[in-house]
Parts: structure tokens; sequence; C-alpha cells
């Protein structure tokens, strides 16, 4: 039963390559459902265009049935909560004309949300009547995208400070490059964290770029990378597929380090035990054994999202948009989506 009391945000997200839509009711989830675009796999990389025309065909239907597995109607529904950016332009343009267009017509306001906080504010989906185990204010976030690669100082939900970021390419970028370069289909993070499992982490060694304080970089370490792959298939033209396993897991155990040192220092840094990470790359295996691993050697609480909300959701944009709701935080219907948004 919905009453007049309840707070139901109906969550849109179509920043990239997945059209998903969600709803809250007072706070806690009660449907995401994820269209993912299979489209892109042979190009190795996200089409634009073609992703903007799917989001068109899937935005719909998806909405549709998220209304129904969480039997909600649609005047139901408090506020349209939409990612604003950052994004590519085509795609968030479909989700945020959808989001004016139903609020037009069911008379409600909408809600911006900003996709790199909606990563992260991911770990305080929780579902009906569960009390979950969230971080605590202040937090450190490692977020950890395709496009993004951030250390954020998380003071409040809506109140959070870059201390970090990648100066050049996004982690997920890293995996997704070198998976390319192996001639594995896109995206290739999945993948590399799959066969890393079954291989030798210490049998190839690489270095580490230098970066100043809590920043990133990692358009060094793909070309570190792609050197490396041509040196060795000009000796062995098999070398990838005899070795493909022990390539990604000692790749994959590089990148981890590279991304955790970095965390622990910034965590000693600014004095703050609580440690989360968010993102796409967050559901890689190896970046939360090593996250829990350091959080039991250093006496630090870590967590580390449900795989459902690691990559794109709309179940994040639903709770930011709940919080931004209890603050009354609305947009104007002239609101326009943007490819760079900061935090
Ligand atoms: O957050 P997300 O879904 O989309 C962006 O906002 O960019 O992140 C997608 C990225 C891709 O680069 C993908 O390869 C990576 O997350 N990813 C992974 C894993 N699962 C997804 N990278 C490494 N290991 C994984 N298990
Ligand atoms: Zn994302």
């Amino acid at each position: 039963m919905i009453t007049n009391k309840d707070i139901i945000i109906l969550g849109i997200e179509s920043s990239c390559d997945d059209t998903s839509a969600a709803i809250t009711k007072n706070g806690a989830i009660l449907v995401n459902i994820t269209a993912n675009q299979t489209i892109h796999e042979s190009y190795g990389g996200v089409v634009p265009e073609l992703a903007s025309r799917a989001h068109q065909k899937n935005i719909l239907p998806v909405v549709h049935e998220a209304l129904k597995q969480a039997n909600i109607s649609k005047t139901d529904i408090s506020a349209i909560a939409f990612t604003r950016g950052p994004g590519l332009l085509g795609s968030l343009l479909v989700g945020t004309s959808f989001a004016k267009g139903l609020a037009l017509s069911l008379n409600r306001p909408i809600i911006e949300v900003n996709h790199m906080i909606g990563h992260i504010l991911a770990h305080f989906i929780k579902k009906p009547n569960e009390e979950p185990n969230q971080p605590k204010f202040p937090f450190l976030c490692l977020t950890v995208s395709g496009g993004h690669t951030q250390i954020v100082k998380v003071k409040d939900h809506l109140d959070m400070e870059i201390i970090g970021e990648t100066i050049d390419d996004a982690a997920g970028e890293a995996f997704d490059k070198s998976a390319k370069i192996m001639g594995l289909p896109y995206p290739g993070g999945p993948l590399i964290d799959k066969y890393a499992k079954l291989g030798d982490p210490s049998k190839y060694t690489f270095t580490f770029p230098s970066v100043q304080g809590f920043n990133y970089s990692f358009s060094g370490l793909k070309t570190q990378f792609l050197y490396f792959i041509q040196r060795e298939v000009k000796a062995n033209p098999n070398f990838i597929s005899e070795n493909l396993n022990d390539i990604c897991a000692s790749w994959q155990s590089h990148l981890i380090k590279f991304l955790l040192s970095k965390f622990k220092k910034a965590a000693l840094k600014h004095g703050i035990s609580e440690l989360a990470i968010a993102g796409g790359v967050s559901a890689n295996s190896e970046l939360r054994n090593e996250l829990e691993a350091l959080g039991k050697k250093q006496g630090w609480n870590v967590y580390v999202p449900a795989f459902e909300y690691c990559t794109d959701n709309a179940g994040m944009i639903a709770m930011t948009g709940h919080f931004k709701y209890l603050n009354e935080e609305f947009s104007e219907l002239n609101i326009v989506p943007t490819a760079r948004l900061p935090i």
C-alpha cells in the first residue's frame, strides 16, 4: 500500500551503455532493472551513436518493467531522479528527456543526479526492513569506473570532496584497453578478472608510474602493457593464447596494487579508517579481496557494494534522488545534460 506520505523515487540512468530504471520507497530499494547493450562488444568500446539509439529503444520497456515489478503506479511517484552527467551526451539526453517528459505529464518534480555521486551513494542502498552495514562519515571512497578514478572524502550524503584523481585515463579504461590489446572483447575488465583467477600473479613484473599526491595515471601503464605484449608476441606469436591466465593475473595484480597503495596513503594522511570502493571496477574480485585484507591488517572498516550496484545502475540514482528529495533539491525543467560534471 502506498500512501501520500511515502516518498517514491523513480531513478533513471542512461549515462553510458546501460539503460536502467529503479524505484525506492522511503529510501529502500524496491526494484532495479537494467538493460545492457551487447551491440558494442565487437567494436572494442562503446559507440556513442549506437548507445543513444539503444537507450531510446530500451527506456520505455525498462521503466514499465520497474513499475510493474515494484507494483507501483505512475501516479504514486513523488519525484523522478535522472543522471545529468558525466557521461556520453547522446546517452544522457535520452534519460534526461524521458525524465522531463514523464515529470511534466505527472506534474512531479525532477532531481538531477551526478553519476559519480550516485556510485558512492550506492553504499546506502538497502532493501525494505534491512539494517545494512553502511560506511560512517567521514569515509574515503575509491571510485573506479570506465571513465573515472577518484579518491573522494565523503563528509555527508551530499557533501564530498575529491582528494585525488587520475590525470589521464581511468582504471576501467586501463582494464578494457589492455584486454583489447590481447584481442578480448569489450568490456574486458570482467574477462581479465575471470582469467586472472586461474593464473600466476608473480609470473610477469611491471613498473609503477610516479604521480604526485593521491593522483593516479594509467596512460603510461597502458603503453607499458602494449610494449610488453608486442615484445613477447614478436618472440612467440602464440604468447597470448599460451599465457593468457598468467598475463591477466600479473597485470591485474599490478593495477590493483597501484590503486590500493595510493588509497592507503590517502587514508593514513587523512586519518580516516572507514574505506569504501565504488564504480564498475569495484566488482573486481582481487580489488575486493585486497581491500578486505588491507582493512584487516590496518584495523580499518572496509565496504564493498553489492555486485548489482557496482556497475552502472539506476538504484544508485534513485537513492541519491531520495537524499536530494529530503533536502528539497529539485531541478528546473529547462535543465540540460552535460558530458562533464564535477562532484
Ligand atoms: O561504472 P561503470 O559500469 O561505468 C562507468 O561509469 O564507466 O564501469 C564500467 C567499467 C568498465 O571499464 C569495466 O571493464 C569495468 O568497469 N569492470 C571491471 C569489472 N567489472 C566491470 N573491471 C575489472 N574487473 C571487473 N570484475
Ligand atoms: Zn558508472
